[in-house]
């Protein structure tokens, strides 16, 4: 898929599906403005791709914080001109039955997964709405369609992210701005390694595929509903599970 002079901003872009991404929209050319709380690994990601060729740039942005957002977004701009598709990847999970999670896990998911998606989509969509043009893929996880136990907040928040998908795809499609989700099921990163062996082997025998997905899988579909290929799409949101969740 072509990204040449498309400018890009992934939040939470350092490592796993975040860096994911953005290798897979670098290598088609596109210009990265790589975003986390780990400015260290961000700086790090973006000067490994930078020397692939396309110019990339990693900094700070804690998504939780509104000012850092919209800096962000002004940022990018300074660096590449414009914003033509925001990635809103960053996300935690902090698990814990029902009875036992407290306030604070509670807020934190919600803050980070959910409001931070809120703040980024709208410092981005002023940008995009000028341009009249603009894609924005937020995402999910397939436990938002599904429910999982131990995790009351990270599916809340999840679901929630549907829900800012489909009210700002319908609020921003007329001005040509198209907004899309994924729902990953369980991909092998830093978030899944903490799942001891016995618990990877139960998950796998759910998955009708029979494995985990690879960050690689996540950002082939994100690539796709980014790009012009998915010009007739919006509001959507495309599982990357492994047939986990069927529609
Ligand atoms: P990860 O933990 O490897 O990467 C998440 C990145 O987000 C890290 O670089 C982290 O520093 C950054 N981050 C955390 N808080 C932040 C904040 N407040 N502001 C900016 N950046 C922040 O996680 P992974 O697995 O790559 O997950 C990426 C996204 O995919 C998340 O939204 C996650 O919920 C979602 N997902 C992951 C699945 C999996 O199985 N790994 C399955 C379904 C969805």
């Amino acid at each position: 898929m072509n990204f040449e002079k498309k400018a890009v901003l992934i939040t939470g872009g350092a490592r796993g599906i975040g860096r994911s991404i953005a290798e897979r929209l670098h290598a088609g050319g596109a210009n990265i403005a790589v975003v986390d709380v780990n400015v260290d690994a961000a700086k790090g990601t973006a000067a490994e791709l930078s020397a692939k060729g396309v110019k990339c740039i990693g900094f700070e942005c804690n998504v939780t914080k509104t000012d850092q957002c919209d800096a962000a977004i002004e940022t990018t701009l300074k660096e590449f001109g414009k914003l033509d598709i925001l990635i809103n990847n960053a996300g935690i999970t902090q698990d814990g039955l029902l009875i036992r999670m407290s306030d604070e896990q509670w807020d934190a998911v919600i803050a980070i997964n959910l409001t931070g998606a809120f703040k980024m989509s709208r410092a981005a969509a002023k940008t995009m709405m000028k341009a009249r043009s603009g894609a924005i893929v937020n995402i999910a996880s397939v436990v938002a369609l599904i429910g999982n136990p131990g995790q009351a907040n990270y599916c809340s928040s999840k679901a929630g992210l549907l829900g800012l998908t489909k009210s700002t795809a319908r609020e921003l499609a007329p001005r040509g701005i198209r907004v899309n989700a994924v729902a990953p099921g369980f991909i092998q990163t830093a978030m899944t390694d903490k799942l001891t062996e016995e618990q990877r082997k139960a998950l796998a025998a759910q998955i009708p595929l029979g494995k985990l997905g690879l960050p690689a899988d996540v950002a082939a579909t994100v690539a796709f509903l980014a790009s012009d290929d998915a010009a007739y799409i919006t509001g959507q949101c495309i599982s990357i599970c492994g047939g986990m969740a069927m529609a």
